[in-house]
């Protein structure tokens, strides 16, 4: 990971050797490095657990997340939960829900470029603390800022599809629909049933299926 030699608190955190020291360092560091940090009352770094071999990538805290310093509590966040109850998979114990960003946007819009891109760094060295075999993005939000090549999409020619990044080697990412969009149109529900079972063929078939519901 490339550190910005000039700016020393982000640095800090970046270097951090554990996952518990990246986190407390991440939530206690008063970051203001885009304007996000004005209207946040907690940095959210994330949920779960980050021994899983599954992390999962959203886009930013909502205001429940944003009261609560956890990531996907709202409705939104209920709503994943239950749908990866349904194939197995418990969002706490077997898998590490991150975001894009890590402070609240105004009135839930989504993150701006800059904003991203000066938060993506601490993403990036979650990623690499983590070690996850798969990474789900949720949204066009998380697939466009982890796969750079994607400027310009369909979500309904996205959602579904596996593939690898050359700057994560041996990690397996697969793109589904954010659940936020499924409490909007009901319509994408059947796709995103399709798309989690697929999901849970491919931790079976590559004998993570029941580390994801025991560890
Ligand atoms: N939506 C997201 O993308 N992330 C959250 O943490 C909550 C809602």
């Amino acid at each position: 990971m490339q550190f910005d030699l000039f700016d020393a608190g982000a640095n800090t955190i970046l270097g951090a050797e554990s996952y518990a020291e990246f986190k407390e360092k991440l939530q206690d560091s008063g970051c203001d490095k885009c304007a996000l940090h004005a209207g946040r009352t907690n940095i959210v770094v994330d949920r779960g657990n980050p021994e899983a071999h599954i992390m999962t990538i959203g886009e930013g805290p909502g205001e429940n997340e944003d009261k609560q310093a956890l990531a996907f509590v709202g409705r939104a966040g209920k709503l994943f939960d239950k749908i990866m109850d349904a194939v197995g998979i418990d969002t706490n114990r077997t898998m590490l829900i991150a975001n894009v960003v890590k402070c609240r946007p105004p009135e839930n819009r989504s993150p701006r470029a800059e904003e991203a891109a000066e938060c993506i760094p601490y993403l990036q060295r979650q990623i690499e603390l983590v070690k996850p075999k798969v990474v789900l993005l949720l949204g066009a939000t998380a697939l466009k800022h982890m796969d750079k090549s994607k400027t310009s999409f369909q979500m309904s020619d996205e959602a579904g599809k596996f593939f690898t990044l050359p700057d994560y080697p041996g990690i397996q990412f697969m793109v589904l629909y954010h659940p936020a969009a499924l409490l909007y149109n009901a319509k994408l529900k059947p796709a995103m049933w399709e798309h989690v079972r697929r999901l849970r063929r491919y931790l079976e078939e590559n004998g993570l299926y029941k580390k994801a519901r025991a560890s």
